[in-house]
C-alpha cells in the first residue's frame, strides 16, 4: 500500500542522512533494495549499540517492506527507534523518507523495516543488556 507523506516527523532526528549515488542503482536505474537494507541495518544498529552500550550483531530482519522505489539523488533520513528489549536482544523499527525534487521538496516515505540485533561480547556472544541509566 502506498504511504504518501507531506513532512519528515516532526519532533524526531534521523539517525542517518545519505543520497545514494548511480553507483548503487539497479540495472534500470532506480536505486537497489539491497543498497537501501544495508543504510537500514547500519541506521537501526545506532540505537541498539547506544542502548547495549557496546558491539551488538544483528540476528534478524523481522520484517521489510519496500513501500516506494528510491531514486538516485533522493535525500533520504532513516528514522530508527528501540521497540522492544529482552535479556540480550534489541528490536528496532526503522522508518526511510526520501525527499525528492530539489526545487520543490517531495516527502515519500519509502521503506519500514524491524530488524533484532544481540548484544555481544568480545567472545561474539550473546551479553546480558545492561540496567537503563536513571
Ligand atoms: C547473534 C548471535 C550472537 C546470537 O547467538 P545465539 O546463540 O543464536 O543466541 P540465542 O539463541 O541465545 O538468542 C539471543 C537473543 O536473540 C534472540 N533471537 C534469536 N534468534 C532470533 C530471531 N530469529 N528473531 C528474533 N530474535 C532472535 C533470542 O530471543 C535472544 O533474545 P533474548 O536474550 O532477549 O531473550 C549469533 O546468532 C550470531 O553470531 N549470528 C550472526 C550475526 C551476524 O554476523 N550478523 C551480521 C549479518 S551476517
Amino acid at each position: 500500500m502506498t504511504d504518501p507523506q507531506t513532512t519528515l516527523p516532526a519532533g524526531k532526528m534521523p539517525q542517518l542522512r545519505v543520497m545514494p549515488m548511480p553507483a548503487d542503482a539497479n540495472v534500470h536505474g532506480d536505486v537497489f533494495g539491497g543498497w537501501i537494507m544495508a543504510q537500514v541495518d547500519i541506521a537501526g544498529a545506532l540505537p541498539a549499540v547506544r542502548r547495549a552500550n557496546g558491539r551488538v550483531a544483528t540476528v534478524a530482519v523481522n520484517s521489510f517492506v519496500f513501500k516506494q522505489p528510491v531514486f538516485v539523488g533522493d535525500l533520504l533520513s532513516f528514522y530508527a527507534e528501540v521497540v522492544k528489549v529482552g535479556n540480550t536482544s534489541i528490536t528496532v523499527n526503522v522508518e526511510v523518507y526520501a525527499e525528492r525534487n530539489r526545487l520543490q521538496v517531495e516527502t515519500v516515505k519509502v521503506t519500514e523495516a524491524t530488524l533484532t540485533y544481540v548484544a555481544t561480547g568480545e567472545d561474539r556472544k550473546p551479553r546480558q543488556l545492561p540496567p537503563l541509566e536513571s
